[in-house]
């Protein structure tokens, strides 16, 4: 450390201000530079003070310079490592990045574990393998077999599709950028809902979207209908990204009838819909599920992205569009410049998932079910203050806090060791201080021990005075 940082102490401007903040800027100068690592654990401050020759006092002030200006996370009796101001994990994006930090209780990512049956269908599809390997392997709408899987889990649920209507992908999230890439032109409306997926967010921001957004309310039904109609009408935006089944972040499951409504209406005013249904199979509680958004179009309105990251496993990277034949190949057309296809073994190991999806979805269920009881149970017992509407179904429930503290809790939950995405990630305008997302993947011990911990902060953020509003902070 002490030889990177060189000649800190004759940088520019260094006659100008005091040693302890030329110190913080060299090192803020490294870590701009490439030169320090995010996630470098910087040395203890009295072995850092006796490297440079300096006094103790100098580096305490420089690391406190740090952790003010957002260059330096510090938990005590782990040290401190450097970070970018705002939050390094999240890029300039909005992407959620996390590191592999073991200690950390990370409620930020809503997604389980693999399931059990995960390795042995990547044995079984290592054993498929032999099948494809006389050929060249790029497949840009995916291997028939998965797209035949795949098309029939829609026509289980009333939905006949074909597999020509199914263009597999490297996830959801690839899904939507490609069903974007296809269906909007930069600079055109798009209408989501606020809160909303922030990766989603992401995307439209990427296509230079101008989003307009429909607020849910964080009880039940969550959409207004006339509200979300009326947007479609007034608003009149080429296109809508909505979440209909298990809403993230708030859960809510749009009415059969809404969902009609909504088809109409995009198609009356010239909209498109593109619907995320990375929840859908995880109804709990026996919720039964209406009709796929996809069923009530008539005229190729809606297009429909789904895959297995929420019931299997986020690390298998496949999704899909369910979409027209012809728009499919247009989605391919443009896919090519892209990525040219998804690998052949992962969507193998995708097929053996798929085929045993009645038992894996069901433990699925159990499993959350379960986490989610003790989620509610501890919240309740720890946090009685904060309202929680109960989710039936998808993976996260959306709390509503006592204040509009959820930035400041995040940023004093992350020095105690629990990740949070914060309200105003699911918004557009720093507005949502007042909610917190809470997923319920991790098992029962950890959701209890992040809860302890969150409720121990929430009470420490009251006795050094509760942060009023501040000037909402635009989240670009
Ligand atoms: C609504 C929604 N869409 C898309 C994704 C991304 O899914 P994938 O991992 O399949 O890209 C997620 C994951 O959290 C999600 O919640």
């Amino acid at each position: 450390m002490a030889r990177l940082l060189g000649q800190w102490h004759a940088l520019p401007g260094r006659r100008r201000s005091p040693d302890y903040a030329a110190l913080a800027a060299a090192i803020r100068g490294l870590l701009a530079d490439g030169r320090l690592p995010l996630g470098a654990r910087l040395p203890a401050e009295r072995e850092l003070a006796e490297a440079l020759r300096i006094s103790r006092t100098t580096v305490t002030a420089a690391y406190r310079e740090l952790r003010d200006s957002g260059h330096l996370a510090s938990r005590r009796g782990a040290g401190s490592w450097t970070m970018l101001p705002g939050n390094h994990r999240m890029a300039g994006n909005g992407l959620w990045t996390p590191l592999d930090d073991r200690d950390m209780l990370d409620l930020g990512v809503a997604a389980l574990a693999a399931p059990p049956e995960l390795l042995p269908a990547a044995q079984a599809a290592a054993e498929d393998l032999p099948r494809y390997l006389g050929g060249a392997g790029y497949h840009p709408t995916g291997i028939s077999e998965l797209r035949e899987a795949v098309a029939r889990t829609y026509s289980d649920r009333g939905l006949p599709t074909s597999p020509e209507q199914i263009m597999v992908t490297n996830g959801t999230q690839h899904a939507l950028d490609l069903v974007l890439r296809l269906t909007h032109n930069p600079g055109g409306s798009v209408l989501v809902e606020a809160p909303s997926y922030p990766n989603a967010l992401a995307a439209l921001h990427a296509r230079r979207a101008r989003i307009a957004t429909h607020g849910l309310a964080p009880d039940e039904p969550g959409w207004d209908a006339d509200l979300l109609l009326g947007n479609l009408r007034q608003g009149r935006p080429k296109l809508a990204y909505l979440i209909p089944d298990f809403q993230n972040p708030t859960g809510h499951l749009m009415s059969a009838e809404l969902r009609e409504r909504l088809v109409a209406t995009a198609h009356a005013v010239g909209a498109d819909l593109v619907i995320d249904e990375s929840f859908v199979d995880l109804s709990l509680d026996g919720t039964v599920m209406p009709p796929p958004t996809a069923s009530f179009d008539r005229h190729s309105r809606v297009v429909t992205v789904g895959g297995m990251s929420k019931a299997y496993w986020g690390g298998l990277r496949i999704g899909w569009i369910r979409a027209s034949a012809p728009q499919v190949q247009r989605l391919a057309a443009a896919r090519v410049g892209v990525d040219m296809a998804s690998p052949v073994l992962d969507q193998l190991v995708a097929v053996h998932l798929l085929a045993q999806s009645p038992t894996i979805v069901a433990a699925r269920r159990a499993q959350l079910t379960a986490q989610r009881d003790v989620l509610l149970g501890a919240l309740a017992d720890r946090l009685p203050e904060w309202r929680v509407t109960v989710p039936h179904g998808g993976v996260t429930l959306w709390a509503e806090l006592d204040g509009p503290i959820s930035s400041a809790l995040a940023r004093a939950a992350e020095q105690a060791g629990v990740r949070l995405a914060p309200g105003p990630r699911f918004g557009l305008d720093g507005t949502l201080e007042r909610f917190l997302r809470l997923p319920f993947t991790l098992p029962v011990a950890d959701l209890v021990e992040a809860v302890d911990r969150i409720a121990a902060i929430r009470y420490d953020l009251d006795r050094v005075g509760r942060p009023g509003w501040s000037e909402p902070a635009v989240i670009a």
